[in-house]
């Protein structure tokens, strides 16, 4: 523990051994914070820094190195469009290697790059309640902005009969692999707007202003980085509107594994259970195409008992919370912690 520690930007990617490095101070970080959750596939993982998620904008990194031993990094999500105030920061610091200041200089070392790019809050969405990450966002001044329940289906210990589901009455759903048929597009835009009404909390985060031209640009962007997007709607046979959707995401790098997108019921259609209707067939449609699918996971704000009421319904079962914790960047830094 002699060695100073050194700070400096990175690129994760630029080499096998790096990138190893990289990968190992992550998977040794929740094995420690989140016990049980399969760990991140290393080439999961490099999926995404080649082509971050949509809707997540451009990232940058830094690493902490002992010597020549990565220890910890920092990398910050630039979110664009409404959100472009916020600079989506994680700090991940090897469980050898806390208590020793470097988190926080990790986060020092971020703030000059969110300021150049005009952000006015720093946010981070991957701190597991009751661990290291809550206490120490909280000496650092972060206040906790949204509590969110993660969930999680897995596949094997689930009863199928859960989702035999009825459609109700009034309704029809459709499906569709990738782009909306033009004939849905503009309910669809419409439909996905419900989401508005999902609790944020605190955080500045603002969901899409969804029109058809940026549901178009979304799904240009999953297809960009090879993700496989599903949805089901619910159609109001009377209207023929969309009332209610859901989407789920997977990738051919990752063939067990769901990740349980937007489900939004428009508020005039609530009540009929259209969103464990559209959910169900959801599950059912996923394991007829992805006969390799284990487990689906997805994440509900915590006062959104609708949500993980429906979700508990058809099998998921509860995982883990986890809090979004915020910072404005007018508020001085004050921290006195050195790198020891
Ligand atoms: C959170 C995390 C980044 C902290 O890294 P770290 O290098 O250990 O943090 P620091 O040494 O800079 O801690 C600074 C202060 O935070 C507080 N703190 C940090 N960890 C703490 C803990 N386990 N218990 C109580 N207080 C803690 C202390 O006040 C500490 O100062 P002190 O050691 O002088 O008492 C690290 O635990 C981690 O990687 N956790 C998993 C990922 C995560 O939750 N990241 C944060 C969200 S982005």
């Amino acid at each position: 523990m002699t060695s100073t520690v050194v700070i400096e930007r990175f690129d994760p990617a630029a080499t096998a051994a790096g990138f190893a490095a990289y990968h190992d101070v992550l998977v040794a970080s929740q094995d420690a914070d989140r016990p049980g959750e399969p760990r991140l596939p290393a080439a999961e993982l490099a999926g995404r820094l080649a082509k971050p998620l949509p809707g997540m904008g451009p990232a940058a990194h830094w690493a902490a190195h002992r010597g020549r031993e990565l220890v910890a990094f920092a990398q910050v999500h630039f979110l664009e469009a409404e959100n472009s105030g916020i600079g989506l920061t994680d700090v991940v610091v090897h469980p050898a290697a806390r208590r020793a200041g470097i988190g926080t200089a990790l986060l020092r070392a971020v703030l000059p790059e969110l300021r150049a790019r005009d952000r006015q809050v720093v946010e981070g969405w991957q701190v597991v309640a009751d661990t290291a990450g809550e206490r120490w966002a909280e000496a650092l001044g972060f206040r906790t902005v949204r509590t969110i329940v993660r969930q999680a289906l897995v596949v094997a210990g689930v009863d199928a009969s859960r989702w035999d589901v009825p459609v109700p009455a009034g309704y029809r759903l459709r499906q569709w692999a990738g782009a909306a048929p033009a004939d849905v597009l503009d309910s669809y835009a419409v439909a996905r707007g419900a989401i508005h009404d999902a609790p944020l909390g605190e955080s500045g985060y603002r969901w899409p202003e969804w029109t058809a031209e940026r549901v178009r640009a979304y799904e240009g962007e999953a297809r960009a980085q090879g993700l496989e997007q599903r949805v089901v709607v619910a159609v109001h046979e009377e209207t023929g509107a969309v009332a209610g959707l859901t989407e789920v995401c997977s990738h051919p790098r990752r063939p067990d594994w769901g990740y349980q997108r937007d489900t939004a019921v428009i508020a005039a259609h609530r009540g009929h259970g259209l969103g464990r209707c559209v959910k169900a067939h959801m599950v059912r449609w996923l394991l007829a195409e992805l006969p390799g699918l284990a487990r689906i996971s997805t994440t509900t704000g915590a006062e959104n008992a609708h949500m993980i009421r429906v979700n508990r319904e058809i099998g998921f079962s509860p995982e883990r919370t986890m809090l979004a914790v915020r910072r404005d960047l007018a508020q001085p830094p004050g921290w006195t912690r050195p790198v020891s």
